[in-house]
């Protein structure tokens, strides 16, 4: 009997032999056609690893394991809202408003104490922001925006670092101002916080992304606000700026397309590390040099432009600045200077991490104990 089992087991075993199945009648297992074999992520993480371990070092290591760890917020406080109730509500969840905080250190430490003293110009903040974190080492989260009393939502949430090319950017009132690369919208939103713009020219390429940006101007700003500041939104090939609208801007920021690299490592949907996207990421850098030279040619003479970025790429950050000033000397005879951020860095190193070493600019770096960014920024001033 007990034989008699063994050979129906070995029978049934023979017939289960898939290996003698022919190959048309095999099929694969569903993940395998529906799952990339190499997500984008993790080709992300293989790149970052290759050349952030060279650029960065032994702080590699640390800036690494902070970009796969979850990121920290800031609340923009709307101050076409209740502002005063906003930050008062804020503040008893035990953030800060990290702007104030800065400002306070400004005047304890006035511009004598620097070593080598810049122009005041720049490393003036852009006025009337509000920006709650909350402190190194506290990573609590902030419960969503509300609509407020006034019909505007309370506050906007971002990256806090997101703030600093705005801040460095320097508005004053009056200013005629341009957001080159302008969409989902949340520097378009602080610019128009400052209260300075006598009228903002918001762009970006992509339709359905300044749709998004129309979204957030409906739910922060009043309508009469928009009016008054003239908030224009187009979509135009920022790279044609220059020839568009030369000379015209007294502030000008230049927020582009980049390798996005926290969000690269984390999201699968729209990451630019596809392998469809090789050709557009290698092509990134000279995007980049593009749309900050139609930048500058948008500046007026002694105007102000902000480079950022937020990745933490040396090719698309020093050196891109570095190409758009040479391009501008060559090929326009536009003389171009980099101002010295380093006593705006110290204003706000209590609550980022910097990395010591920028040649030109200024890069905030992801830190377990402060995980924003990474955010690179660079100021300029146009001379002629
Ligand atoms: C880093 S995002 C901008 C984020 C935005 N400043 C913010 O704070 O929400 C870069 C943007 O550049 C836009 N872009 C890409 N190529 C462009 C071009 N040639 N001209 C203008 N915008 C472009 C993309 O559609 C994308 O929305």
């Amino acid at each position: 009997m007990a034989a008699l089992v063994v050979r129906s087991v070995r029978d049934l075993l023979k017939r289960a032999d898939f290996a003698k199945v022919p190959r048309r009648h095999r099929h694969k297992k569903k993940w395998a056609a529906t799952e990339p074999k190499f997500p984008a992520t993790r080709l992300a993480l293989q790149n970052f690893d290759m050349t952030y371990s060279m650029q960065f070092g032994e702080l590699w290591p640390s800036i690494r394991v902070s970009l796969l760890s979850e990121q920290k917020y800031g609340a923009l406080v709307n101050n076409f809202g209740a502002w005063d109730h906003v930050s008062a509500e804020l503040e008893q969840l035990n953030a800060r408003d990290f702007v104030n905080k800065a400002h306070a250190r400004g005047e304890q430490e006035p511009e004598s104490s620097q070593t080598a003293a810049p122009s005041p110009a720049s490393w003036a903040c852009s006025p009337n922001l509000r920006c709650f974190t909350f402190t190194r080492g506290d990573v609590s989260r902030f419960p969503p925006a509300r609509l407020g009393s006034l019909g505007v939502m309370d506050y906007y949430l971002m990256d806090a670092a997101s703030l600093l090319p705005v801040l460095a950017l320097g508005l004053q009132p009056g200013d005629t101002v341009l957001d080159l690369c302008a969409a989902p919208g949340g520097k378009t939103l602080a610019l128009l916080q400052t209260g300075c713009c006598r009228n903002l020219a918001a762009n970006d390429l992509s339709t359905s992304r300044t749709g998004r940006l129309q979204k957030i101007l409906y739910s922060y700003v009043p309508q009469d606000i928009r009016d008054r500041s003239r908030v224009r939104v187009t979509s135009w090939d920022g790279r044609k700026w220059g020839e568009l609208e030369g000379d015209t801007y007294d502030r000008v920021l230049v927020d582009v397309p980049c390798t996005t690299d926290r969000h690269s490592l984390h999201e699968e949907e729209n990451n630019i590390f596809q392998r469809s996207r090789k050709k557009e990421r290698q092509i990134l850098p000279m995007l980049q040099v593009q749309l900050l030279a139609a930048g500058l040619l948008a500046t007026k003479p002694g105007g102000y432009v902000v480079y950022s970025t937020c990745s933490l790429s040396h090719l698309q950050n020093e050196y891109v600045v570095q190409g758009a000033i040479e391009l501008l000397a060559n090929q326009y005879s536009i003389e171009v200077r980099v101002e010295d951020l380093s006593h705006f860095r110290k204003l706000f190193m209590d609550t980022f991490s910097f990395f010591p070493s920028c040649q030109v600019g200024e890069l905030v770096i992801p830190n377990l104990m402060a995980n924003f960014g990474p955010m690179y920024f660079c100021k300029m001033c146009r001379l002629t």
